[in-house]
């Protein structure tokens, strides 16, 4: 069959680098893709908003299985879009995918139906918004309630940030229209680890445990970032909590958007904080985590088609999914500057030499071609991606490759999956 992957960031390498696995499989499209990607797959220059070129694309070369990376075009209503025309495509529907759309929709819902998560008001005019900061006072989190391209969560530490924060969403309009409302929210300590599950919109299949890092720099300091590196699995998720994790939050959220004529089928994914043995929910994803698919997929046992078609089809409850024993880490290789201003075109070298140590993948994101070299093209750049039998040892490979990759101005984590040693 033919797959199209929808995307070109390190996640959509590595489910190119999945669905290419599968016996099934006789040719991966992507689109757009990257220079990793290229080497792999069919690269198609169709932006991931351009819907109708999608559509038009699987129609023309008879795609058998459509897969959405990012979240934008969920939002939008590609799957819509792709049933509409009689398309198979695996991913959230533009009602499903609201619940990474609209931080007001998610904390009503999660509300609504006793899921836990920090408390919350919602605000549409500024003024009511800073009055209630100095009610409350902080630590407190702005959010934008619309998609703000994984920046429209403002951490703020005093009121005065947070009153800054209010500023900058409502009355500056960074983030559109994105920022017409906010959610003002209370501050959670402790641990964040990602929880990943298929839906078909009835039975939830979890997958594998995961933590990301998002601040740019070692010891979680500076501000946030697409992700800074993932590894699998997360000691931090006990089994204990991984049973709470499903019973108070993955199953009754997957059965509250069942109740609000939402099916959700795809990827649910909770970005959970975790103190005292209890997970409560930041955030959720309609989507594959970015870097965490990239550590996830290289655990993963068993054909992927197989389980995209049991979503669609909903039959999942038939499906079993099997993880290696092996732990994996993802480390991100990222432009300087990033998450601010960066340069792109540098020359990378070394990419190869890593590829071909054991154990090792390197998984190409803001990558791009240019006269025969691979050259920089985003803020991140590559996912060194590792295994081991264990994760200090895939740590030391990630690294020993991350070493041998440079460019002008590179920059990476050098802690990466250090949280999960106190649990070792
Ligand atoms: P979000 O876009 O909602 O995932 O937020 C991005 C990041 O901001 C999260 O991964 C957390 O590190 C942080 N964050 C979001 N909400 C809260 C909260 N209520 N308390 C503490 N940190 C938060
Ligand atoms: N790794 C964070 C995200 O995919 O949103």
């Amino acid at each position: 069959m033919k797959v199209l992957v929808v995307g070109g960031g390190g996640r959509e390498h590595s489910l190119v680098w999945k669905l290419n696995q599968s016996p099934r499989v006789t040719k991966v499209y992507c689109a757009p893709g990257n220079a990793g990607i290229a080497r792999e797959a069919e690269v198609v220059p169709i932006d991931v908003t351009d819907i109708k070129a999608l559509v038009d694309l699987a129609l023309d070369e008879g795609i058998d299985l459509t897969c959405v990376g990012p979240e934008l075009p969920l939002t939008l209503g590609i799957v819509d879009a792709f049933e509409e025309a009689g398309l198979r495509i695996f991913g959230a529907s533009k009602a499903a995918a609201e619940i990474e759309g609209s931080k007001v929709f998610t904390k009503d819902l999660l509300a609504k139906y006793n899921i836990p998560t920090g408390s919350y008001k919602v605000f549409e005019d500024p003024a009511e918004a800073k009055a209630y900061l100095k009610e409350v006072g902080a630590p407190i989190v702005v959010k934008a309630d619309g998609l703000a391209a994984g920046k429209g969560a403002l951490v703020c530490q005093t009121i005065e940030e947070a009153e800054d924060a209010v500023r900058l969403c409502m009355e500056e309009r960074a983030f559109g229209d994105a920022g017409n409302r906010v959610v003002i929210e209370e501050f959670l300590v402790g641990e964040e680890a990602s929880f990943l599950a298929f839906s078909d919109g009835k039975t939830v299949l979890p997958m594998a445990t995961s933590q990301d890092h998002k601040p740019i720099f070692d010891g979680d300091k500076g501000p946030n970032t697409g992700g800074m590196g993932a590894y699998s699995p997360a000691p931090v998720v006990t089994p204990e909590l991984f049973d709470q994790t499903m019973n108070e939050i993955m199953i009754p959220t997957v059965q509250a958007m069942a109740s609000e004529g939402r099916p959700y089928k795809g990827v649910l994914y909770a970005g959970l904080m975790i103190r005292d043995g209890k997970a409560r929910v930041l955030e959720f994803n309609a989507r594959f985590g970015d870097p965490e698919a990239q550590p996830l997929f290289m655990r993963m046992d068993g054909d992927l088609v197989d389980v995209m078609e049991a979503v669609i089809d909903g039959r999942l409850d038939q499906v079993e999914l099997q993880w290696q024993d092996d732990a994996t880490i993802c480390v991100v290789m990222a432009s300087g500057g990033y998450p601010g201003d960066y340069e792109k075109g540098k020359v990378i070298t070394g990419i190869d030499e890593a590829d071909a140590l054991h154990g090792v993948k390197v998984f190409h994101a803001g990558t791009a071609e240019k006269d025969g070299k691979i050259v920089t093209a985003g803020g991140r750049v590559l996912g060194v991606t590792a295994r081991g039998k264990d994760i200090p040892q895939a740590i030391e490979r990630a690294y020993e490759a991350c070493a041998l990759i440079s460019w002008e101005g590179a920059q990476y984590r050098k802690d990466i999956g250090a949280k999960a040693r106190k649990f070792l």
